[in-house]
């Protein structure tokens, strides 16, 4: 669905930035501006801000950055389409209704038909539980205890294996071959992947199926078989059920290890339960996690497995600032289990007397050393291992809050303990100083193209693009500016698509306008341009350059130089030496000439 841009600016034109941003994270008022907290990367210090006169935002860690709608678009991870509903249903404002033949000749990107198919399969599974060949499948769902209302609510299914048939010759095979719902081989062709399965639809924050599990009814291999990652599913950014656990009142949430677990919880009204599905918990999961909650609630299988695996999530989870309390659900071996056994007002007394991660993590370290007889030797080396984990926390006074704890419950001499944690810092500084010479995990940055590159790829961001942000600020803000610098330069001679777009743009415009950022970041789809965009427009030195002439002078030559070695090298490339050779000994004339013509402009 395509909107005019009459459309698109009236919906971002109610959207102040400031207010929407403010409603998903805290702002706080920085000098002419408001900051917080990234919602995109874990940090402890806000480095994200918002430019309330420009409505965009920046972030200095991650450089994410645009405007209302691109945040929409990241935060929710929505298309462009989809941001724009999201923000005219927010400010009460109805976009132009959809009409048939528009939908007909929609070109809907590979996303969105990605959702409609996998939105059919969901449909398709939850008839077939329901009908005569899902008998077994209905059967199984009813031997764990589930209600009705609770496989209603959670979409569950039944795969027959046919859904192939229904689908097929409406969608092209190369694209339900990358659904990863078929399996397709040479010889027999293309055969549904869940085949006898009651089946898990898994949700994304809008409620809108992207993935599936599916269970098998007895003890075969694999127990569950998950859909692959695909166009619409990653992995590590999604939690099971958030999509209507993050609205819980609750105050926390329950984070556990399977769907079954999830939803026993959820039945025995416990309505604030999300599961990591079978893999170790991810920085971007516990991101998602801090933004709706402060602490969460650890209940994963009581065997050594879920031992270690809720031991690796409480740091993850420290660092994106959320803490966590462990459940004891002994004898029993996961929450689904011990509800059946215990039920409900158990498991709610169970969650009262969670303990505190802390206490989780020490004992962990000691039963490490339980196997050891020399008994002093164990003890000195849990210490040991107590005193380097200390060094997580970066506050000094949090950190010896925790060391005098420990010291009083264990019966342990602070000052030789005090001692140990210095040891282990100075240890863990040494180990750590070989490793600054390498890369920082780095940070996405974006072409001239509006391409998305890491940051090591791209080495160091192109020189030119610097001055072309520069020099496109000052157009954009400047009418005197833009003025000149349209009659020495055309937009092919920026480089890069996009700058060469907004420069068009730039020169389109009234003669005594100002371009408004904020619309100018619109005309882009994808969150890489738009972010490109806000950063051209948005050069920090250009809009707060005092002296125009000189600034326009200097960057002009540079833009026009770099365009000149191009085309050299270009005429080169093409064995065109003529040419290589007559614009190469043109170069220092036709320079002279413009930069005395541009010193003779007035402003
Ligand atoms: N899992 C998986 N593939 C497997 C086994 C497990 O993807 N072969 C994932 C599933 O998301 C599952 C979770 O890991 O829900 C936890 O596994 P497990 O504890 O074995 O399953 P339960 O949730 O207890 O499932 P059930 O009660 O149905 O046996
Ligand atoms: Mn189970």
């Amino acid at each position: 669905m395509y909107y005019p841009d009459s459309v698109i600016d009236e919906v971002r034109s109610r959207n102040d930035i400031v207010s929407v941003i403010g409603s998903y994270i805290a702002l706080k008022r920085s000098g002419s501006g408001y900051q917080g907290l990234c919602p995109f990367h874990n940090e402890k210090t806000p480095s994200f801000h918002v430019n309330p006169q420009l409505q965009i935002y920046k972030c200095f860690g991650c450089q994410k950055g645009g405007n209302v709608i691109t945040f929409v678009m990241e935060y929710e991870n929505v298309s462009f389409p989809e941001a724009l509903r999201i923000l005219a249903d927010r400010s009460g404002y109805t976009l132009p209704q959809e009409t048939e033949s528009d939908r007909a000749k929609e070109n809907r990107t590979k996303r969105e038909k990605m959702m409609a198919l996998y939105k059919e399969a969901a449909e398709y599974y939850y008839r077939k539980l329901r009908a005569s060949e899902g008998k077994y499948g209905m059967e199984y769902l009813t031997g764990r205890q589930l209600s009705r209302d609770t496989m209603r609510e959670f979409g569950l299914g039944y795969s027959d294996g046919r859904l192939y048939e229904t689908v097929k010759g409406r969608y092209d095979d190369a694209f339900l071959n990358e659904s990863g719902l078929f399996t397709f081989r040479e010889n027999t062709g293309a055969v549904d992947k869940f085949f006898n399965r009651v089946m898990f639809p898994i949700f994304d924050q809008n409620g809108r199926v992207i993935a599936f599990g599916g269970r098998v009814m007895g003890d075969a291999k694999p127990k569950y078989l998950n859909s692959p990652e695909s166009p619409i599913f990653n992995k590590s950014r999604n939690l099971y059920h958030l999509n209507l656990a993050r609205k819980s009142r609750r105050g926390y949430l329950i984070l556990c290890e399977g769907y079954m677990d999830v939803i026993a919880l959820t039945q025995a009204g416990f309505d604030n339960a999300v599961a990591t599905l079978g893999t170790a918990l991810t920085e971007q999961q516990a991101t998602l996690i801090a933004r709706y909650v402060k602490e969460v609630i650890l209940t994963y299988d009581s065997d050594e497995a879920g031992q270690t695996a809720i031991n690796r999530a409480i740091p993850i989870l420290y660092a994106a600032g959320v803490g966590a309390r462990i459940v004891d659900m002994s004898p029993y071996k996961d929450p689904d289990e011990f509800i059946k056994a215990l039920g409900a007002e158990a498991y709610e007394e169970r969650i009262r007397d969670a303990r505190p991660s802390y206490r989780f993590e020490i004992e962990f370290m000691k039963s490490k050393h339980a196997g050891d007889a020399d008994r002093a030797r164990a003890k000195t080396e849990f210490e040991r291992d107590v005193a380097a984990w200390m060094l997580r926390f970066e506050s000094r006074l949090e950190r010896e809050n925790y060391m005098k704890l420990f010291c009083e419950e264990y019966k342990v001499d602070y000052r030789a303990f005090a001692e140990e944690v210095n040891k282990a810092g100075a240890a863990a500084e040494r180990r750590a100083r070989p490793a600054e010479t390498e890369p920082q995990r780095a940070p996405e940055v974006v072409n001239g193209d509006g391409e998305a590159v890491t940051a090591v790829r791209a080495k160091k961001r192109d020189e030119i693009l610097n001055t072309q942000d520069y020099l496109v600020t000052l157009m954009a803000s400047n009418p005197k500016a833009r003025r000149v610098t349209r009659k020495y330069l055309t937009p092919e001679d920026f480089t890069g698509t996009v700058y060469q777009d907004v420069v068009a743009r730039c020169y389109a415009m009234d003669e005594d306008a100002v371009a408004d950022v904020a619309t100018l970041v619109s005309r882009y789809e994808t969150p890489e341009k738009q972010r490109l965009v806000a950063d051209m427009l948005a050069d920090e030195m250009a809009l707060s350059t005092g002296d125009i002439a000189k600034s326009v002078e200097d960057s002009v030559m540079k833009v026009w130089q770099r365009r000149r070695e191009d085309l050299i090298s270009k005429a080169k490339e093409e064995h065109d030496d003529l040419t290589a050779i007559r614009m190469w000994k043109e170069n220092k004339k036709l320079a002279e000439d413009m930069r005395r013509r541009l010193r003779a402009e007035t402003y």
